[in-house]
C-alpha cells in the first residue's frame, strides 16, 4: 500500500507517518523541509520512505511530487492532506491584509485542491484508494484573531464534498478528520493559553491531543474500515464539538 502524507515531516504528519510505517505501508512524505526525524526513518526504513522536497502552494512542485509517484509506484492508495500553517502573526480580521490571506489560502486551500486534483489520476488505478483530509475544528469555530485560517479550513471541508461526490464511481472515497487542540510545533507559542482553557473544561477529555490520536484515526480509514463512508467527518478533538449546557 502506498501512501503520500504531506507535511509529514513535523507534527500530526509526523505521526501520521510513523503510525503508517510501522503497519507496513510504503511512504512518500512531501513538505519543505526534510526534518532529523525524516532523516532519522529513511536510515530505519530505508526501503519504505521517500522524502520529496515540495511546497504544496507551488504547481511545480507538485509536478514534481506526481512524477516521482507515478515513477516509482505507478499508483497511490492513500492520499494524506495534512500540510498546512497557521498565520505568521495573528491578527484581527479587520486588520489582515491580503498578503496575510494569500499565504495561509495558498498552502492550507488551493495547495490541498491541486495536490488532490493532480494526484487523482494515480489513484483511480486502484479499485480502491482513500484521501483523508485534515481539517480543523477552526472549519466550523470562528476566530476572529486568525479569520484566514478558519476560512481555509471550512474551504477543506467543501473539497472534501466536492471531491467525495466527483470520485465515487471510481471507488475513490474522501473522509475529512477535524483535529481538535493537537500538541505540536502549530500551537507550541499558545500552548499556555490552551491549558488553561482546557483545564477549564473547553473539551470535555481534558488534555491537549497528541499526533498519535489523529494518525490512529487516519490507519482506520487505510484500513478500509471506513469504505462505506465518503464525505464524511471525524472529529478526533477531545469532544470540543460537542455542544453543552
Ligand atoms: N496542531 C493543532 O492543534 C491542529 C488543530 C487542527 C488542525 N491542525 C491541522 O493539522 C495539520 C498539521 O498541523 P501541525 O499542528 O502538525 O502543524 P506543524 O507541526 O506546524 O506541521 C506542519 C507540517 O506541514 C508542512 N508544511 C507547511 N507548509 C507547507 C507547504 N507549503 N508545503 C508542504 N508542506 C508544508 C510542514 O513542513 P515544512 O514547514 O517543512 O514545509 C510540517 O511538516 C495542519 O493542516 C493544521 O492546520 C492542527
Amino acid at each position: 500500500m502506498v501512501a503520500i502524507i504531506t507535511g509529514g515531516s513535523r507534527g500530526i504528519g509526523l505521526g501520521i507517518t510513523e503510525t503508517l510505517l510501522q503497519n507496513g505501508f510504503n511512504i512518500i512524505v512531501a513538505s519543505r523541509n526534510k526534518s532529523e526525524k525524516i532523516e532519522e526513518l529513511i536510515q530505519s526504513y530505508p526501503d519504505k520512505i521517500d522524502f520529496i522536497a515540495a511546497d504544496i502552494s507551488k504547481s511545480e512542485d507538485i509536478e514534481t511530487l506526481t512524477a516521482f509517484t507515478e515513477k516509482k509506484y505507478g499508483k497511490i492508495d492513500l492520499l494524506v492532506n495534512n500540510a498546512g500553517v497557521a498565520p505568521k502573526i495573528r491578527k484581527d480580521i479587520l486588520e489582515i491584509t491580503p498578503d496575510d490571506f494569500d499565504f495561509v489560502a495558498d498552502i492550507n486551500l488551493k495547495g490541498t485542491f491541486f495536490v488532490t486534483q493532480k494526484l487523482v489520476p494515480l489513484m483511480i488505478k486502484n479499485e480502491h484508494s482513500r484521501i483523508v483530509n485534515i481539517s480543523s475544528m477552526s472549519a466550523y469555530t470562528a476566530s476572529v484573531n486568525r479569520g484566514e485560517y478558519c476560512i481555509s479550513k471550512a474551504g477543506i471541508s467543501m473539497i472534501t464534498k466536492l471531491f467525495a461526490s466527483r470520485l465515487a464511481e471510481y471507488g475513490v472515497s474522501v473522509i475529512e478528520i477535524r483535529p481538535g487542540i493537537i500538541e505540536t510545533d502549530m500551537t507550541a507559542k499558545v500552548k499556555e493559553k490552551y491549558d488553561r482553557l482546557i483545564s477549564e473544561g473547553i473539551t470535555p477529555i481534558k488534555r491537549m491531543g497528541q499526533p498519535e490520536d489523529i494518525a490512529k484515526c487516519v490507519l482506520s480509514v487505510a484500513n478500509g474500515n471506513f469504505d462505506f463512508c465518503t464525505g464524511t467527518v471525524i472529529d478526533c478533538d477531545g469532544g470540543f464539538s460537542v455542544r453543552r449546557l
